[in-house]
């Protein structure tokens, strides 16, 4: 039997040597988010704010997003509904003294530059890996390429052409939970029928399927075509061709460390976990639409949309019963079932990764 230990969601040192994970490749943003050339757009990364920059080129560059000159913030982060778009630019500039950058990140210009000089000509610049509609940023040296640690995901998704995916919702959302009770939470199919009787639990009549795709996993979840839904997924699913498994399934893939995106021909849900201390944790929530949608496709990404709020609305009512039995059991390992395979995955994947970069005397 398979158990895990209550005391990796409130351990401080568990958390501490988790940070290890945060050092590989991470989401930055969907390809969606700077669909033309020239454009930027100001990533959250752990806590730093990177400068991503689609070059004249088309390729993504990443830069800190600090100014040569004082260390201003040569872009703020965005707030507010439509936040995750990318806006054009003719040239990259800091709005404190006007200091100018290229799409590479070298000085192109400094107003009055008389009399100043500065020992770096280019903005500190981070390993960046656009493919499949994902942009993945490594703020260290990473462990493993990117392009063989994604291939499973890119491979699968490529033919559903998700660089047109853009959201129609994205913000954050706050939680007094341990990062991994609520990253979990979207892999664990054991809870549906009690949690989610009237919604999941009511369309769906087979568990779904599990594969280990190393460092990831893939669920696959049918859908019933009931009725009118069927017709409604043909008339939205665009970008053809679907397989009749692919029109009425739901992938729901980990993406390692800290990732969930469910696909389906017509939507696309992303959902990234940071943790904020061994006790708190941020679920940054994107809900994509393709672009330039009918009034059609439009509404059902509407509904779906809502349907996806409730649901995740009836997780998170449980979320803080979860985080405070696990604090306060006098139990130390408690049992995984089969429906929770994919939680299982997710911790022996965690589990290799720290292992094998912790020094053996930490192991
Ligand atoms: S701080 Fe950016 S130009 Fe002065
Ligand atoms: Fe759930």
């Amino acid at each position: 039997m398979t158990t895990v230990s209550s005391q990796v969601y409130y351990d401080p040192s568990h958390a501490k040597r988790e940070g290890v994970l945060f050092e590989g490749w991470i989401l930055a943003a969907l390809s969606g988010q700077l669909p033309n050339p020239s454009m930027v757009w100001v990533a959250d990364v752990q806590s730093q704010t990177i400068l991503l920059v689609r070059g004249e080129d088309g390729i993504v560059r990443a830069f800190e997003n600090s100014c040569l000159h004082r260390g201003t913030q040569i872009y703020p982060p965005k707030t507010g509904r439509h936040a995750w778009k990318g806006e054009p630019i003719s040239a990259v500039t800091c709005g404190y003294h006007g200091w100018k950058y290229t799409d590479r990140g070298a000085i192109q210009h400094i107003p009055k530059a008389k009399g100043i000089q500065c020992t770096e000509t280019h903005l500190k610049q981070y390993a960046v890996f656009e493919d499949a509609g994902f942009i993945w940023v490594s703020l260290e040296t990473p462990r493993i390429d990117a392009a063989s640690l994604f291939a499973p995901i890119h491979d699968a998704v490529r033919h559903y052409h998700l660089e047109e995916m853009e959201p129609i919702e994205a913000r954050d959302f706050h939680f007094p939970v341990n990062w991994k009770v609520s990253l979990e939470n979207a892999l664990d199919y054991y809870h549906v029928s009690t949690v989610h009787p009237k919604t999941v639990g009511a369309h769906v009549d087979a568990e779904p399927t599990f594969r280990d795709l190393g460092w990831h996993s893939l669920q696959t979840l049918y859908i019933a075509p009931y009725g009118w839904r069927e017709k409604l997924d043909n008339h939205c699913a665009r970008k053809r061709p679907y397989s009749d498994h692919e029109l009425s399934s739901l992938h729901k893939y980990f993406v390692f460390p800290n990732l969930v995106i469910n696909v389906l021909p017509y939507h696309l849900t992303v959902m990234q976990f940071f943790p904020n201390g061994p006790t708190d944790c941020i679920m940054r929530y994107r809900f994509c639409q393709r672009q330039k949608p009918g009034k059609i496709e439009r509404a059902r990404v509407w509904a779906s949309w809502v349907a996806s709020r409730y649901i995740l609305y009836e997780d998170v009512r449980i979320y803080t019963q979860i985080q405070q039995g696990m604090e306060k059991s006098t139990q130390t390992e408690h049992p995984l079932h089969e429906q929770e395979r994919g939680v299982e995955h997710f911790h022996d994947a965690l589990n290799r990764w720290i292992d094998d970069t912790q020094p053996a005397s930490e192991t």
